[in-house]
């Protein structure tokens, strides 16, 4: 793993952000995987504000997003795609066609594999961004007895659901969410991970310098070929 260890959340921003648009200008068609949460919001800032100074181009990338809730209309304001399409759809010239998301109201296999089948059409993952959880899950894979596959439907935990209710004040939480799983995130060609403060330092300790157990989802990124690490002091402070 490449781990570089930035000042400000800032600074990651424009490296990670940097590191997409150069890859994107190298490659105009490339299919991009993005992750959702408070983390990846200043990389997105920093492409968003890349297209709109004309330095890149994202009129033939091709995305997909990690995951997405269940039992929540896709334009609902708290769902990932609306999260996604604030914090950087709207802001870039991807064309719409071109995005697609895990459906979290249809059937959970159908999807996995409808969702599988569309990234190996395009060509799989050029690249991942990946944010991790307190407890070391990424996406929504938590913390358990093995490493998952495919995409599936999983019920979120406890934490989970407490820490993101306090966003919800016309709906009830949702209990259950589409994630894709550890294979279909480590089929990435590479993979951008980003952790900032010191509530993710044990979670990055462990993603590192761990065993590689399903009991930390993200120690499985130690057996991926190309893993670019942004951290800020905080989060790396275990290290
Ligand atoms: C959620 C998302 C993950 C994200 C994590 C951390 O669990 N499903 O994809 O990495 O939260 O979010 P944040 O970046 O806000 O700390």
């Amino acid at each position: 793993m490449d781990v570089r260890i930035f000042k400000t959340e800032e600074e990651i921003g424009a490296a990670a952000g940097k590191m997409f648009c150069d890859f994107v200008n190298s490659k105009p068609d490339c299919v991009l995987g993005f992750a959702t949460g408070a983390t990846p919001v200043p990389t997105y800032s920093y492409m968003a504000d890349q297209c709109d100074k004309g330095n890149v181009t994202f009129k033939d990338v091709k995305t997909f997003n990690l995951d997405e809730y269940c039992d929540l209309p896709k334009e609902h304001k708290n769902s990932f795609y609306m999260f996604m399409y604030d914090n950087l759809f709207s802001k870039v010239d991807l064309k719409p066609e071109n995005i697609d998301f895990l459906d979290g109201n249809t059937d959970p296999e159908a999807e996995s594999a409808r969702y599988a089948a569309s990234i190996e059409a395009k060509g799989g993952i050029d690249i991942q961004l990946l944010g991790i959880g307190r407890n070391g899950h990424i996406a929504f894979n938590e913390p358990a007895d093995e490493f998952s596959g495919e995409a599936y439907k999983i019920k979120l935990t406890d934490s989970t659901i407490e820490a993101n209710s306090i966003y919800f004040d016309d709906i009830a939480m949702p209990r259950y969410a589409m994630t894709m799983g550890i294979g279909s995130i480590m089929k990435a060609k590479k993979i951008i991970f980003i952790a900032t403060g010191a509530s993710k330092a044990q979670a990055v300790h462990d993603m590192i310098k761990g065993e590689v157990t399903p009991k930390c989802p993200a120690s499985i990124l130690q057996n991926h070929a190309d893993v670019t690490v942004f951290l800020d002091e905080a989060a790396a402070s275990m290290l």
